[in-house]
């Protein structure tokens, strides 16, 4: 008898994360694999490796962890590579970083140093910051590309890999939206022969990644993989792909908050979240076109979930503003101060505060690993171009073209869940629950 659900080829073998940016969220995402693959620490934060899934009704008590209902590629699988413009290795790039503690860097150093960037895809204009020197030349935009598809099959055979999947975590570049060279693949190739200006560095990478069958997710709010030529590529060579823009800090209060003022069908005025932050994210976002990429990213989240169209008197007009001001004492631990001006019964006003001390690349760490885990599932188990049901890791998720994104992270944790329990042909769970009352 068939097994039931999808079939899913085993995670058998080597599985590579190539990661687009060795900075502070990558090398705190490969030390902390490093170090929880010693002992010396919990993978805290991580769906894949702390989460559970209920299975059938509330009374069989079946809950696995996800990791053993689902086949996924261990920590002990993983090699990691990366570019960088910069050549420091992931040891030098951490101790920059200056997230982790020394001494718990010291005690992974070994496998730290040997992660050295290889020279990376770069245009100044897209990150008008960063001046780095690790950085590929070529006559055209298409042989950067193959230059980079070149680095992932040496990667592939040098490493024993069986499988590879690719992480932006690289800078934010400017703000581009979707112009005629994007539309389609084939005008997107001439455009890289013509090194088409509209051709953003990201998207040669995801170019390079889906060309070489490799998944491709990305953790900035760059639009790269998510134009009509690239999610074409994806469909093509039956890769999955997903973004954008990591959902960490104050995005992801919002996504908790909001649905809750919304279930209570409390009203909205305004909401002004302003971050302060100190590490190279927040210098590059420093700049007004990087960050306007990021504030496009972090301001469409609330309009989603509020849905202002279908509750007028509760949330037509509302006023949000998002600033970040770069603030280089903070370093990595950005502060993120939400004011949210809500109102309830015959209109009476009421304030909530929010004042989140966090560490950026502490949330973020395992995001990376979760998407890298599920993403090359994903791809184990045939499912090809956008992955909507990994939406719970992003500020903006990638959706098919006309459908609107699901913003609510609750919505999304179902929905991911659902998702599992429909490859391993599980019921699905409604919560519908009149069977205990039968
Ligand atoms: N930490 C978070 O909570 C969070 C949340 C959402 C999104 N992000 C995004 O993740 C990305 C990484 O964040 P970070 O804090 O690690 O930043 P970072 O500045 O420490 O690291 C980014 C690295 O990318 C490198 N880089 C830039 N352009 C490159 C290119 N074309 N090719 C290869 N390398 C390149 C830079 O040299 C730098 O080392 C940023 O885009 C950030 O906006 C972070």
């Amino acid at each position: 008898m068939a097994e039931k659900g999808v079939a899913i080829a085993p995670a058998e073998g080597k599985l590579g994360v190539l990661l687009v940016g060795l900075g502070a969220v990558s090398t705190t995402f490969v030390a902390g694999v490093e170090a929880i693959k010693r002992g010396l620490a919990q993978p805290v934060g991580s769906l894949t490796q702390m989460g559970t899934i209920r299975l059938g009704k509330r009374t069989d008590n079946n809950v696995p962890k996800i990791k053993d209902f689902v086949p996924l590629a261990t920590l002990e699988d993983i090699v990691f590579g990366a570019w960088d413009i910069f050549p420091d290795n992931a040891f030098d790039a951490a101790m920059n970083a200056g997230v982790l503690d020394k001494d718990l860097l010291n005690q992974v150093s070994e496998q730290l140093a040997s992660l050295k960037p290889m020279p990376a895809v770069f245009e100044q204009n897209y990150v008008k910051r960063l001046h780095g020197e690790n950085i590929k030349s070529g006559k055209n935009k298409m042989e950067l590309a193959e230059q980079l598809i070149d680095d992932i099959a040496s990667f592939k055979s040098k490493n024993g890999c069986d499988r590879l999947v690719m992480v932006w975590a690289a800078s934010t570049e400017i703000f581009l939206e979707g112009s005629d060279v994007h539309s389609s693949l084939e005008v997107f190739e001439k455009g890289l022969y013509d090194s088409d200006p509209a051709i953003a560095p990201s998207m040669i990478y995801a170019y390079a990644a889906l060309k070489s069958g490799v998944p491709f997710a990305n953790g900035a709010p760059n639009l790269t993989v998510d134009i009509p030529a690239l999610r074409d590529l994806a469909d093509q060579m039956r890769v999955p792909i997903c973004g954008k823009d990591f959902k960490t800090g104050q995005t992801w209060m919002k996504t908790l908050l909001a649905p809750g003022i919304k279930a209570r069908m409390l009203g909205l005025d305004g909401w002004y979240s302003t971050n302060i932050l100190g590490n190279r994210d927040g210098e590059v976002l420093d700049d007004p076109e990087n960050f306007k990429t990021k504030e496009e990213s972090k301001l469409s989240v609330l309009e989603h979930i509020l849905q202002p169209e279908v509750y007028p008197d509760l949330y037509e007009g509302f006023s949000h503003v998002v600033r970040i001001n770069y603030y280089p004492p903070r370093g990595d631990n950005k502060e993120g101060w939400d004011n949210i001006d809500i109102f309830g019964w015959l209109g009476y006003k009421m304030q909530i505060k929010i004042d989140f001390l966090c560490r950026d690349s502490i949330l973020a760490a395992p995001l990376c690993l979760d998407l890298a885990l599920f993403l090359d599932l994903a791809q184990r188990a045939g499912m090809k171009g956008v992955q909507e049901w990994l939406s719970f890791y992003f500020k903006s998720p990638q959706t098919a073209p006309g459908l609107y994104p699901e913003h609510d992270i609750f919505i999304q944790l179902m929905k991911l869940k659902n998702t599992l329990r429909h490859l391993r042909g599980e019921d699905l769970i409604t919560h519908l629950g009149l069977e205990y009352y039968d």
